[in-house]
């Protein structure tokens, strides 16, 4: 496969980052409207490239002072899962996390997304909470944490 191209991502990719956003995600998909606005707000948002399209996306959050970065969205393509993109784009929060000093990267997944659950086991995030009602549709969360 052809290394994917990491890079920062632009208003211009929004069309590409909704299409993968309504692949990857139901009622808790982020609305083009709160999309446009993490891509406009300041936050590390990332997109691999491949054949000159988007094909994973991934939105890092923090608070000023905090330790704790916060991967808010990852999403890889349809067409390209399965791959290696998804390692890849944690393999780059992590990077993201190391240069920033940070302590803990953190998440909330789905609790009944086991593809997802396992690729962060894989990378040592450990479970830390269960969240009820988490997600818009009711769906229940775990929060998924990994130390630096
Ligand atoms: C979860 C997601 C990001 C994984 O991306 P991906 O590019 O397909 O994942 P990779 O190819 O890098 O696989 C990494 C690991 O994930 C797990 N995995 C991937 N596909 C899987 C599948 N179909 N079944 C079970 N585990 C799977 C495996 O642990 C895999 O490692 P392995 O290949 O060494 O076994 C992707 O499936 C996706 O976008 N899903 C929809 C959105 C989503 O759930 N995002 C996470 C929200 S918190």
């Amino acid at each position: 496969m052809e290394t994917p191209q990491l890079r920062k991502a632009q208003l211009s990719d929004l069309d590409e980052i909704m299409e993968i956003e309504g692949q990857s995600f139901n009622e808790e998909a982020f609305s083009r409207k709160q999309m446009r606005y993490l891509l406009t707000s300041g936050n590390t948002f990332l997109v691999a490239e491949m054949q000159q399209q988007v094909v994973a996306t991934m939105i890092l959050l923090s608070k000023k002072k905090s330790k704790v970065l916060r991967i808010y969205g990852l999403a890889v393509s349809d067409k390209f899962r399965g791959k290696g993109l998804g390692k890849t784009m944690l393999s780059e929060a992590l990077n993201v996390a190391k240069a920033g000093n940070y302590g803990v990267l953190s998440l909330e997944v789905k609790a009944v997304n086991a593809t997802a659950i396992k690729l962060y086991e894989s990378f040592g995030f450990k479970a830390v909470k269960e969240l009820p009602h988490y997600f818009k549709g009711g769906y229940a969360a775990q929060r998924m944490q990994l130390k630096l």
